[in-house]
């Protein structure tokens, strides 16, 4: 994301957190080597925003992973977060938000090749656990919209 070039004032996907983290914080985070935002740009006027993603990293509590997982990642104590993931209200339905998940698991697994961590998380909001689920991802016990996949099961499905 380039805040000189970006319209993010014009960006909105129809939940006002998501809006406003483009707007106000994403560029701000990503000086500061907090977090880095990625975003797909509409060909037609380079400076509007089709949909973007943020990345970061989270402790993982394994104790709520399957008991197969936890055994076998008993040490690890990180996972890769995608932290937001959004697509414009009038760009959706067009397979953007499919694409910014894939390139989303692409940057996490390539990192993970360097620093090693063995899941990918995500904090769906309302009514997009399902999107989740669709590519593979399986919910924590206790926390239904709070979602993971395993390295393993990335790199198995993007070959
Ligand atoms: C959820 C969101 C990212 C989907 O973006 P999109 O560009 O419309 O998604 P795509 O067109 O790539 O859809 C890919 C597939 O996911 C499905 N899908 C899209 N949104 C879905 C949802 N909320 N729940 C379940 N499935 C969904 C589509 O039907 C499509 O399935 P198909 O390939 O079988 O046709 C977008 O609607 C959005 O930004 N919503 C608001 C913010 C949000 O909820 N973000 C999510 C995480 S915090």
């Amino acid at each position: 994301m380039d805040k000189s070039k970006h319209d993010r004032r014009r960006f909105d996907c129809g939940v006002p957190a998501l809006n406003s983290y483009l707007r106000v914080m994403a560029s701000q985070q990503a000086v500061k080597d907090n977090s880095r935002t990625f975003v797909i740009e509409d060909p037609q006027r380079e400076e509007w925003i089709i949909g973007y993603y943020s990345l970061t990293m989270i402790p993982v509590d394994l104790g709520v992973l399957p008991e197969k997982l936890q055994k076998k990642h008993q040490s690890a104590r990180s996972g890769g977060l995608i932290a937001r993931l959004a697509v414009d209200r009038r760009y959706t339905g067009n397979g953007y938000g499919e694409w910014l998940l894939i390139d989303s698991l692409h940057k996490l697994l390539q990192a993970s090749e360097s620093v090693g961590f063995p899941v990918v998380v995500v904090d769906a909001k309302e009514g997009a656990a399902d999107f989740y689920r669709k590519f593979g991802f399986q919910s924590f016990a206790d926390t239904p919209n709070k979602l993971f996949m395993t390295i393993a099961d990335i790199r198995a499905s993007l070959g």
